[in-house]
C-alpha cells in the first residue's frame, strides 16, 4: 500500500493524517518532512507494544533529545494522577512550547498525552501515533483530549488538536482480536451515522476487515477518517453536527462507568452495546423503521457482535446506569440527551428524554 495522506482542515489547525505500513521505521523524517522541528521530544508509549516494535521506533531518533515515559493505558489509568505525571516530566526536564510529545498507543495514551499537551505551558507540539485500530480510525481525529473522574468518564478534557497523525497500519498485527473488534465498532458507527453505502460495504466484507485482510482493512480505515475528517471540519468544538459522532455513546459511557471500567466490557464492546441500545430505542421511538432495525440488527447477529445488555446488566443497576447517563456532557438540563437514528446514514439530535422514559426502556431491554 502505498501512502494515504487526509488534510484535516480545523478552524484551529491543518494537519495532515499519513495512513500507511512501515511508517514507524523512520518517524522522525515523516516530522521533518511536515515542518515539525524541535529540540526535545517526549514520547507516552502504551507499555503493551512490542519491545523490538518501541526499539525499531527509537533507533531513528537522535538519542540525546528524546525522554520516553512507558504508559499502563487502562481506563483507570486514563486520570489526572497521569496527565500530572507526564506534566512532572516536562516541567523536570524544562520543554518548551515548541517542543514536543508524541504519543504511542491507542485511544487511552492519545486522550491523556493529548490533554497533557494541551495545558503545558498552555500548548505544546502534539503528535498522535495511533496503535490501535479504534484510534485510527477515530480518537487520533478530531481533537478531543480527556481523562475520567469518579463522576464519569471523559468529563475533564479539551480541544486540542494534534500537529501530525501517523497511522501505521503495521502495528495492528500485535493487537489482540477483542480490540481490533472494538475498532470496528467506530468503523461501524461512522457507516450509521454517515453512509449507507459503506454500511452496505460492512454488511458484506466485516469478518475480513476484522481479519485484518488487504484492502478491506486499509479501505475502512481511510473510510472512517474521511467520514470523520467531515464531521469535524464542519463542527470542530461539537456545537452541533459533531454531536452525531456520540451515537450509541450516551449508553456506552454508562455502560462502561457503572461497571467501574471492568475489563469484562471494554470501551468498542460498550460501543456496540451502546448502538444497539440507541437502534432499539430510535425503533420503539418510531423513528427507525423495522426493516431498517432489522437490517442492523442482523449484522449484529451476523458478525457475533456483543448486543445483550443483560449478560452485564441487572435491573438493580438501572439507577447507577441513569445516575451516569445524567452527567453526560451533552446534557443541558436534567433530561438525557440522546443521539438517535432515523435511517442507516441519518441522524436525530437534540432529543431529551426524561429518566422515567430510560428506566422503562431499560426494564423492556433486560426483559428481552
Ligand atoms: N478522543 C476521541 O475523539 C476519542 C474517540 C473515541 C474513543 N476515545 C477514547 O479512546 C479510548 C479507547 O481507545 P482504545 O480502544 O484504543 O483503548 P486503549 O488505548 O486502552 O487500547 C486498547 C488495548 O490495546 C493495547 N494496545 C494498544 N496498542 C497495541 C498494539 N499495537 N498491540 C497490542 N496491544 C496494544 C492497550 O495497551 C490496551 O490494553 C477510550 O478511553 C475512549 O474514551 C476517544
Amino acid at each position: 500500500m502505498k501512502q494515504f495522506k487526509l488534510n484535516i482542515n480545523t478552524k484551529t489547525q491543518k494537519y495532515p493524517i499519513i495512513i500507511g505500513r512501515g511508517l514507524l521505521n523512520n518517524i522522525p523524517k515523516l516530522l521533518k518532512n511536515n515542518s515539525l522541528y524541535f529540540t526535545k521530544c517526549l514520547i507516552v508509549i502504551d507499555n503493551k507494544i512490542k519491545k523490538k516494535i518501541i526499539l525499531r521506533i527509537l533507533k531513528k531518533f537522535n538519542k540525546k533529545n528524546i525522554i520516553t515515559f512507558l504508559f499502563n493505558a487502562n481506563e483507570k489509568n486514563k486520570n489526572q494522577k497521569n496527565v500530572d505525571k507526564i506534566l512532572a516530566v516536562l516541567l523536570k526536564n524544562n520543554f518548551q512550547r515548541n517542543d514536543c510529545l508524541i504519543s504511542v498507543g491507542g485511544g487511552i495514551t492519545g486522550d491523556v498525552s493529548g490533554f497533557a499537551s494541551s495545558i503545558y505551558k498552555r500548548g505544546i507540539n502534539f503528535v498522535n501515533i495511533p496503535t490501535t485500530l479504534l484510534a485510527q480510525v477515530d480518537s487520533s481525529i478530531g481533537g478531543k483530549t480527556g481523562i475520567n473522574t469518579s463522576f464519569g468518564k471523559n468529563l475533564i478534557g479539551s480541544f486540542y488538536q494534534p500537529k501530525l497523525v501517523i497511522s501505521d497500519i503495521d502495528f495492528l498485527k500485535t493487537l489482540p482480536k477483542r480490540e481490533i473488534v472494538c475498532g470496528y465498532a467506530e468503523i461501524f458507527k461512522h457507516s450509521l451515522i454517515f453512509e449507507e453505502k459503506f454500511f452496505s460495504f460492512l454488511d458484506k466484507n466485516a469478518n475480513k476487515i476484522i481479519n485484518l485482510k488487504s484492502p478491506f482493512i486499509e479501505k475502512s480505515i481511510i473510510k472512517s477518517c474521511e467520514i470523520k475528517k467531515k464531521i469535524v471540519e464542519l463542527d470542530e468544538k461539537e456545537k452541533s453536527l459533531r454531536k452525531i459522532l456520540n451515537f450509541g455513546h450516551t449508553f456506552a459511557h454508562a455502560y462502561e462507568s457503572s461497571l467501574n471500567y471492568s475489563k469484562r466490557l471494554n470501551h468498542g464492546e460498550a460501543v456496540l452495546l451502546g448502538i444497539y441500545s440507541a437502534i432499539s430505542f430510535s425503533l420503539k421511538f418510531k423513528l427507525l423503521s423495522k426493516l431498517n432495525y432489522l437490517k442492523i440488527k442482523d449484522h449484529f447477529i451476523k458478525y457475533k457482535l456483543p448486543n445483550k445488555i443483560n449478560n452485564y446488566f441487572l435491573k438493580k443497576d438501572l439507577k447507577r446506569l441513569i445516575y451516569f447517563m445524567k452527567k453526560d456532557k451533552k446534557n443541558t438540563s436534567n433530561l438525557i440527551n440522546l443521539i438517535l437514528i432515523k435511517k442507516i446514514g441519518i441522524t436525530k439530535l437534540n432529543l431529551n428524554f426524561n429518566e422515567k422514559v430510560l428506566n422503562k426502556f431499560f426494564i423492556e431491554e433486560l426483559n428481552n
